[in-house]
């Protein structure tokens, strides 16, 4: 049956290939999160993980499958290789949720074939269609992807995908795993699948692309005008190496130049009807949750969500936006669901206000996450005389985004100037409830705390990020850091937002512990259970 759509999917993969991103890796509650904001933005499927690649993977599909996973929300995928037990473990996973996909791959391109799986193109066209077949025995939903599609021939890969359909896959993906094609060659590669692929009209073309050349929004709107209706994404484009194609740069190019790309979906060229079902005005605040969450920082001058996308900063801008707006903004900062950064709350708020505000702003915090946030709130307001919506989802996001609080910060102290040696005090309650006294000297006040911090805590690391960034302008602005540190090539994050950039210093190194000390013991764990 021939499936016809009249606007473009959005397949949100940051629960996904996005979590692949060195140090990005997050926690079941924080996935939840994130699938949360996913619903809300509007995402019409979210790829929540690969169940069978770990029991924690598995527990985060499973849960988001159940919490988002509603009749009206959006469609939960599953990846899984072409095997039959990945297949098995992601069907398992995705049970609850009301609409599921099985997203099942095998590479195509010659290199893969050689060296990764050795296999021959004869048994490549054997296993697809016996796997997507099996995929279909667990769910409607099943799409298939031939992983390397940019570098493998187009011969093979228009037979793989006929076999894949005729065997039930309804959505074929083309990937361009290591973003090697130019939006010119991208596009022409969509094309000839649809002018080769006998069934083709069977199922959508989607596209997911890498972004090592920095073509992957390029390749994926080449892509559209040549006949794909799905674009795999990720928030702020995270992922692995240089990431995916980033959503908010796909909608909102999509968005801001609908004239240009109706036509090409069969629509007069002046209709006004939006192009994807995302709710745009939901944009920054996935983007900010999505980085707090993540602590992958948005560069500045990051496209849409950058803290500089909507700044001008020469007198000649500012004069010409001064005049009408239209002088040098394509789009409207509030499309994305940009608030001006205005003055909503002081010390004298309760928690009513906070409370209503947080709602306004999208926060949905149970009454525990509440009531914490209210105290750093007023801890805050009596350091700085105006709170504004910046500061609030900074204290809230560094007040949600707890990894298991094994080793706690109960004292820093800092002494450092001019003429003497930066020296820290730092007291830390261990998992064993335990409290460790320590000093070190440093080559700066953060440098010492980080030493005395490693005297007590004594988990050997590399700091390979710590990065300082002000949420607002003015002295007494609230101060977001952001730690990234290495332990046998794995890395991970920390991230605080304090007054006092010492302290959120020492916070965020401690979580970025937390999560590394998290990591052993699960590690031990399954070494336990596989040595009994
Ligand atoms: O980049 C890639 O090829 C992938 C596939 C699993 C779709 O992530
Ligand atoms: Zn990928």
């Amino acid at each position: 049956m021939a499936i016809s759509q009249d606007r473009i999917i959005i397949f949100d993969t940051t629960l996904r290939d996005g979590e692949q991103s060195p140090g990005a890796t997050l926690n079941v509650e924080e996935k939840l999160k994130v699938a949360r904001a996913l619903a809300r933005l509007g995402v019409d499927v979210i790829e929540a993980g690969f169940p069978y690649a770990s029991p924690g993977d598995f527990q985060a599909v499973q849960q988001v499958a159940s919490a988002v996973g509603t009749e009206d929300g959006p469609t939960i995928c599953g990846l899984a290789r072409a095997t039959q037990q990945d297949i098995k473990t992601a069907a398992e996973a995705l049970k609850p949720a009301a609409k599921k996909r099985i997203h099942t791959f095998l590479a195509t391109s010659d290199i893969h074939l050689q060296y990764k799986l050795k296999k021959t193109r004869q048994e490549v066209l054997s296993i697809v269609p016996e796997m997507v077949a099996y995929a279909k025995s667990f769910v409607d939903d099943v799409e298939f992807s031939p992983e390397d599609a940019g570098r493998s021939d187009p011969e093979f890969l228009y037979q793989v995908l006929e076999a894949a359909i005729a065997a039930g896959a309804t959505t074929v993906n083309i990937p361009d795993t290591v973003g090697y094609t130019t939006p010119s060659e991208f596009g022409a590669l969509i094309k000839g699948i649809k002018d080769n692929v006998p069934n083709i009209d069977q199922a959508i073309i989607s596209v997911h692309g890498h972004d090592d050349l920095g073509l992957a929004v390029a390749n994926f709107l080449e892509a559209v005008k040549n006949g794909a209706r799905q674009l795999e994404c990720t928030i702020n484009g995270i992922g692995e190496r240089a990431g995916n194609a980033a959503l908010e740069e796909l909608v909102m190019a999509l968005h801001v130049r609908r004239q240009y790309f109706n036509p090409f979906l069969g629509r007069p060229a002046e209709s006004t009807e939006p192009l994807t079902n995302i709710d745009t005005k939901q944009i920054y605040k996935t983007s900010r949750l999505v980085s707090n969450l993540t602590g992958m920082m948005v560069q500045p001058n990051k496209a849409i969500v950058g803290a500089n996308a909507f700044a001008h900063e020469s007198g000649i801008h500012q004069d010409g936006v001064l005049k009408n707006k239209l002088t040098y903004e394509i789009m409207d900062a509030q499309s994305i669901g940009l608030t001006e950064n205005q003055i909503v709350l002081g010390k004298l708020s309760g928690r009513n206000a906070f409370r209503t505000r947080l709602k306004e702003l999208g926060f949905e915090l149970s009454e525990t996450e509440l009531n914490k946030a209210f105290v750093r709130f007023k801890d805050v307001a009596d350091k700085k005389k105006e709170i504004t919506d910046w500061d609030i989802e900074a204290i809230v996001n560094d007040e949600i985004r707890q990894p298991p609080e094994l080793f706690r910060l109960e004292l820093v102290q800092v002494s450092c100037g001019d003429n003497s040696c930066p020296t820290a005090t730092v007291t830390v309650r261990t998992p064993e409830g335990e409290e460790l006294t320590d000093a070190a000297i440093g080559t700066g006040p953060v440098d010492a705390i980080y030493k005395a911090i490693n005297r007590v805590v004594n988990i050997p690391n590399e700091l390979i990020e710590f990065s300082v960034q002000s949420v607002t302008s003015g002295i007494d602005a609230i101060g977001e850091v952001t730690i990234r540190l290495r332990y046998e090539n794995k890395v991970y994050s920390g991230h605080a937002a304090n007054t006092d950039i010492i302290v959120a210093s020492a916070r965020a190194y401690l979580k970025a512990l937390n999560r590394l000390y998290a990591g052993l013991q699960a590690a031990k764990a399954t070494e336990t259970v596989v040595n009994s």
